[in-house]
């Protein structure tokens, strides 16, 4: 599954990891305030437009009647599943005691979840991290709340709050939350390989694997983690010429997705994480100096693709 990635997992994105192999894919966090509404960043986010279900939306907020009234309007646009946000340690959104800042108050966490519950007819599921800090680790209290109201899985990102993305994912709770609770449980957090996919779940029992960082210019790792559960089989890396046709295709998609002006700047990050499994990484400052949308994709189809011919 790939994990819902702000300023990523745009629609291109996530259609582009559902093609090559992911089994479900989440949308960035929208805000629960739904004054942003008319706002690019979130109409942009709020296009499901052509992508193959189930379409599973993430909220974010700390307000129970806030999140249930953006639940409701999500659903009415199109989300088949609503998603809650309880992991993210950023301060933005920290600071108002959203994600993983709620994490310290079960009370809240269970009103939060409990009221977004009974406001939709869709499955609601949380994705969350094992607490606030070291001495805090409190995900057995919280799974128990979430399985209690009716929360249908549970994503699991094995970091503290305080951790943000520090140290090591570690996966030991994550093992007891999967025997504490009946709900299918996903264990997220620096799973970047089929054989660690394949190490995660037996360590921790869990239902599935969450795939964030590790798919950026690696759609392919869905396929690949899949095959070697499967069938025990390592599958090839894609090779250069494979990975430029995606990435020339997935730039194109990027520009009719989000108009050219802002298109050609959401594709320069991918252009980096794509290239960097190249042997043409080099040419990576060239390209992201481009300042157009049809130079950057002339430049890939003519440079790049032809070099690797
Ligand atoms: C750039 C970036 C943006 C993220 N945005 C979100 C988000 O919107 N919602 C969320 O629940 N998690 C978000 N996360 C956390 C990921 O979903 C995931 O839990 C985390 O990256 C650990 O998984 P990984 O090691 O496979 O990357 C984000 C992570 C990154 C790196």
């Amino acid at each position: 599954m790939l994990a819902p990635m702000a300023g990523i997992t745009d629609r291109p994105f996530r259609q582009l990891c559902k093609q090559l192999g992911a089994s479900y894919a989440v949308s960035e966090m929208l805000s629960c305030d739904l004054s942003l509404l008319k706002t690019a960043k979130t109409q942009y986010r709020m296009n499901h437009q052509g992508e193959p279900g189930p379409i599973a939306v993430q909220i974010a907020g700390s307000d129970p009647e806030q999140l249930a009234a953006a639940a409701i309007m999500n659903v009415e646009n199109g989300a088949q599943i609503i998603d809650i946000n309880m992991g993210c340690p950023q301060k933005k959104v920290a600071k108002k005691q959203c994600g993983s800042a709620l994490l310290a108050y079960p009370d809240l966490v269970k009103k939060i979840l409990s009221t977004v519950v009974e406001a939709v007819d869709v499955p609601v599921t949380l994705k969350t991290r094992l607490g606030v800090d070291d001495a805090n680790k409190n995900i057995l209290t919280i799974a128990q709340i979430a399985e209690q109201v009716g929360i249908k899985a549970l994503f699991i990102h094995g970091r503290t709050k305080k951790q943000k993305y520090q140290g090591e994912a570690s996966y030991g709770l994550i093992a007891q939350v999967k025997q504490s609770i009946n709900l299918p449980v996903i264990a997220n957090g620096d799973i970047d390989s089929p054989q660690k996919a394949l190490e995660v779940l037996e360590r921790t029992g869990s239902d599935g694997v969450m795939i964030g960082r590790a798919a950026q210019g690696n759609p392919w790792i869905f396929k690949q983690i899949k095959t070697f559960i499967e069938k025990g089989q390592l599958i090839q890396p894609p090779n250069d010429q494979e990975i430029l046709t995606v990435m020339s295709k997935h730039i194109a998609n990027l520009h009719d997705f989000y108009g050219p002006d802002r298109g050609y700047r959401m594709a320069r990050k991918h252009i980096k994480w794509f290239l960097a499994n190249t042997d043409l990484s080099h040419m990576v400052r060239q390209l992201i100096q481009i300042n157009n949308a049809e130079e950057q994709l002339k430049f890939i189809n003519l440079h790049l693709i032809k070099q690797v011919a």
